[in-house]
């Protein structure tokens, strides 16, 4: 993999979208200084300061869109959980890819497909991660946001986590885009946090009120909603 590193830009997902003909397969354009993050649903990203990760994978599997390639944020969010994992706490994913800790988001994933007269130049996954963030910073946030360092009590080398994440990314990718969203269904599902709770979901412009009952084998939700009627959600957010 390769890393393309930026003092400051306005947002790395951006960035990687324009330059997507120069920016080789498998790189991870990443900076100190993002200082107009966004997030999904044309939301804020906000800027926490340099010790925290701003990042943006761009992939290029081939030059036409297969379904598989939306499953790619479920595999990064998995990658980001047991990375999460390896300095010790317990991280949830909120369907689609989400991550939070004791309920408090610590991370989040923007994906981006970049096409140009029917064929796929490339796949743009965000990721923001707090690392290194002072309660004062979290609390200036419109959601329960928590950071690594304040659940086990030291700094995060930022370097180190984000090799980490590149390995086990690497480790998985091939198998991945020949097998799809099963072969790691298992792994998603036991860090679901939403399993078999009550649940809103936002779909578009439609909400969506029931048990989330399940994650199918591409990925999607299964909600169960108050008439009994079942959905399978491919799209949406989890309010
Ligand atoms: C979300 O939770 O809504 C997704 C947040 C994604 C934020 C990252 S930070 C790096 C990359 N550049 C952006 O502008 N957004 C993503």
């Amino acid at each position: 993999m390769n890393l393309l590193f930026l003092e400051e830009i306005d947002s790395t997902n951006k960035y990687a979208k324009e330059h997507i003909a120069e920016i080789p397969d498998g790189t991870i354009v990443y900076t100190d200084n993002q200082t107009a993050g966004r997030g999904r649903l044309n939301r804020k990203w906000s800027y926490m300061g340099e010790d925290n990760i701003y990042a943006s994978l761009v992939l290029k599997p081939s030059d036409k869109m297969e379904d598989v390639y939306s499953n790619l944020t479920q595999l990064l969010c998995l990658v980001l959980c047991q990375t999460f994992e390896e300095y010790g706490v317990k991280p949830k994913i909120k369907w689609p890819n989400d991550i939070q800790i004791n309920g408090k988001k610590i991370s989040g994933i923007l994906a981006e497909a970049v096409m140009g007269e029917n064929v796929l130049k490339g796949i743009v996954l965000g990721f923001g991660i707090n690392l290194n963030t002072s309660r004062e910073i979290l609390s200036q946030i419109d959601q329960p946001a928590t950071s690594l360092n304040l659940e086990i009590g030291k700094t995060i080398d930022k370097k180190e986590f984000l090799e980490k994440v590149i390995n086990k990314f690497c480790l998985l990718y091939n198998d991945f885009i020949e097998g799809g969203f099963l072969l790691i269904r298992e792994d998603y599902i036991r860090r679901a946090g939403f399993l078999n709770k009550e649940v809103t979901v936002k779909v578009l412009n439609k909400i969506l009120c029931g048990v989330a009952k399940d994650i199918t084998p591409t990925g999607a939700l299964k909600l169960l909603d108050e008439n009994n009627e079942e959905h399978i959600l491919l799209i949406g957010d989890i309010l």
